[in-house]
């Protein structure tokens, strides 16, 4: 059995000022502190990722940003680089999210190249892919998935593979209240592993890859029982401290009865 990190990750989205970032900070700590089967992560928006890096150092919970350029500095108005994200202290960034490339024109080719810019600063990218509900109902999800995965990944080394987060977010599912069933997103994880496997072979196995898409504390351990779902990227259910405390306590008795090893 291929130990792979259990990822939670918390995605803020555009919510939360510099002080409401800070007392989640101390109301979350004090009660995840000790857990450390799961690689916990919280993706804030910029302006509270330097405050954040004060409140978890020596924690065991990451930050992470929720974008950035595929330039390394310059004249590039309203853009923040992996040095600046790194400067205070991220160690993930979520590339290519569902409402960047709907909302704000991300294309397969710009993720790539922020993909490739954050394995070369040493930061992880949490690398979203996902269908809409018209190419799942056309039975077309797993080739469109496919195709971005490989996309995104082109040029990339075979050892910087492991380094690598995937999230599956079906965008039927994000923010709506609908779950894709756990057995759909095994099915698509394993459909994602099998496209790593043919672009890298076994080190496929040692990316972890996510579901995401209206995960709550109520329906985290069904999803994480699957053998290949490995981990969430939380929206809405991370924005109050509790109850994304709540979800993790969850992962982490799942962690420790199914996959623990
Ligand atoms: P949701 O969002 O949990 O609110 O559905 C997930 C995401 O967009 O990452």
């Amino acid at each position: 059995m291929v130990n792979r990190r259990t990822v939670i990750a918390g995605n803020w989205k555009m919510f939360k000022t510099v002080s409401e970032a800070e007392n989640y900070a101390v109301k979350f700590l004090a009660e995840v502190k000790g857990i450390q089967d799961l690689d916990i992560v919280l993706c804030a928006p910029f302006t509270a990722l330097y405050p954040l890096k004060n409140k978890l150092e020596e924690s065991n919970v990451h930050l992470g940003a929720q974008n950035m350029s595929w330039a390394d500095q310059g004249a590039y108005t309203g853009e923040i680089s992996a040095q600046m994200i790194l400067d205070v202290a991220c160690a993930y960034v979520i590339l290519g999210h569902s409402e960047r490339r709907e909302m704000f024109g991300e294309t397969d080719e710009g993720i790539n190249k922020k993909v490739l810019k954050a394995l070369a600063a040493g930061l992880t990218p949490i690398l979203c892919v996902g269908e809409n509900l018209n190419t799942r109902e056309e039975g077309k999800a797993a080739e469109w998935v496919r195709s971005q995965v490989i996309h995104a990944l082109t040029g990339i080394l075979r050892e910087d593979l492991s380094r690598i987060v995937i999230a599956y977010e079906p965008i039927w599912a994000i923010g709506t209240g609908r779950t894709a069933s756990s057995q759909d997103a095994q099915e698509m994880c394993v459909s994602i592993r099998t496209t790593l496997n043919g672009l890298m072979g076994s080190e496929a196995e040692k990316v972890p890859i996510l579901y995401g898409g209206s995960v709550k504390a109520e329906n985290i351990a069904e999803l994480l029982t699957e053998p290949d779902v490995d981990g969430a990227l939380v929206g809405g259910a991370s924005l109050d401290p509790l109850s994304f405390v709540k979800l993790v306590h969850n992962a982490a008795s799942v962690f420790a009865r199914v996959k623990g090893v």
